[in-house]
């Protein structure tokens, strides 16, 4: 890896993986192509590990004749690919847009990193690497006792969201299996961590339980999601880069599958230790109507990545909320400059009001 293109890299996971890579490997120069939707921000690129190494590219993934441009300019050998909507609720109330970033946006991408390197004589996958980050919620739902999901399930999703990114998923396989072009591709679980645009469960939580605003909880809030570290996920990430055998998929977990109940009670407890307020935040939680379609439980087998790559995620979920509540409480100004958009307040009137 020499010069690698970042998509997305303004994003929550874009941006904490964009700091691993730095620190990880001292002479890649980081390409980050990213539009700047609602959910992007240079506020999550202040202070990177070296900013010499990095080089902000205002653009969308769907404008071709730009990615081309970057590719060859810039002589890119390794492309990550993050850009994505990727908010469930906004899937479900605007479908439209999902469909084009994540699946007209993948498809621009792939044809141009196809055909550079095409031209560049079909370089193998140690001297280029397409690497595609998607979900566990392209397997849909599983019942009570059914088992985690490894690699080999198919695909079953179930929200615009997830079809969406389904969809990108088996445009990747499909140019790795027509013209045996060098990718990778991981499927993780739920991530949390530093950054996160206040829209999903955990910092949304954090944020009302602080201000002592209702904590929404969704239908019975017995969903069960399987938490992974930002920062274990990215360390997965490197490794499928640096290891994996080209056209393998690796599914990452956190290992951390309690009910959304359960996670809301632990995060109402951390802000009353961390800002006491003289009455339990607990007593904050509404139960709200439910996500149409809501998905009931995931969990992801992560044998294959421990046993090929020996990855294990480090974080449990105590130490992982913990630290992520205190890097919330600590970063007022990121907040309020998140906060301030009125796109995000559109959405939180959007989204909250008709489920009251
Ligand atoms: P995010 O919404 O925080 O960031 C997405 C980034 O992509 C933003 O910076 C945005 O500006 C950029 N972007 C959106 N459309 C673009 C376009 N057309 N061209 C260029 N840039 C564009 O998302 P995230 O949570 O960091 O997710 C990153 C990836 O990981 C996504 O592909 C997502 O599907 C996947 N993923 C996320 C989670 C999670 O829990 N956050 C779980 C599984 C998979
Ligand atoms: P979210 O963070 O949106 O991620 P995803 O939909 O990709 O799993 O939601 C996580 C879980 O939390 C999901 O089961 C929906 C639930 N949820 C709530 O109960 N209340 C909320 O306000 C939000 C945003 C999510």
């Amino acid at each position: 890896m020499k010069n690698v293109l970042v998509t997305g890299g303004a994003g929550f996971i874009g941006s904490n993986f964009i700091r691993t890579l730095q620190i990880k490997e001292p002479l890649v120069h980081v390409y980050n192509l990213d539009a700047l939707t609602y959910s992007g921000s240079l506020e999550n690129l202040r202070g990177l590990p070296d900013e010499s190494r990095h080089s902000f590219i205002h653009g969308d993934i769907c404008d071709g004749a730009l990615v081309d441009r970057v590719l060859q300019d810039h002589e890119i050998d390794t492309i990550v690919h993050f850009a994505a909507e990727s908010h469930v609720d906004r899937s479900i109330l605007g479908p439209g847009q999902f469909v084009q970033t994540n699946i007209v946006g993948t498809y621009t991408l792939l044809e141009s990193a196809r055909k550079y390197w095409a031209a560049n004589g079909g370089l193998d996958s140690a001297r280029f690497r397409f690497h595609h980050i998607s979900t566990d919620e392209v397997f849909g739902t599983l019942k009570p006792g059914e088992p985690a999901w490894t690699e080999e399930i198919p695909y079953a999703p179930s929200s615009p969201y997830s079809a969406s990114k389904a969809s990108a998923d088996h445009l990747v396989r499909s140019y790795g299996h027509t013209y045996h072009f060098p990718y990778t591709l991981t499927n993780c679980s739920n991530n949390y961590g530093p950054n996160q645009f206040p829209e999903k469960l955990i910092p949304l939580i954090i944020l009302n339980a602080l201000e002592n605003k209702p904590l929404p909880v969704y239908g019975d809030g017995n969903q069960i999601r399987d938490w992974l570290h930002v920062q274990d996920h990215c360390d997965a990430i490197y490794l499928v880069l640096k290891q994996a055998k080209d056209r393998s998929s690796y599914n990452i977990g956190g290992g951390n599958q309690p009910t959304n109940l359960s996670i809301v009670h632990k995060i109402c407890d951390l802000v009353d230790e961390m800002s006491p307020c003289g009455t339990p935040r607990r007593g904050l939680i509404q139960y709200v109507k439910d996500r149409p379609g809501h998905d009931r439980r995931y969990a992801m087998d992560s044998s294959k990545i421990s046993r090929e790559l020996g990855w294990v995620p480090t974080h449990t979920l105590e130490l992982g909320l913990r630290e992520t509540t205190e890097w919330y409480l600590g970063h007022p100004e990121w907040v309020s400059a998140i906060r301030q958009q009125v796109e995000y307040q559109s959405w939180v009137v959007k989204n909250y009001e008709e489920r009251k």
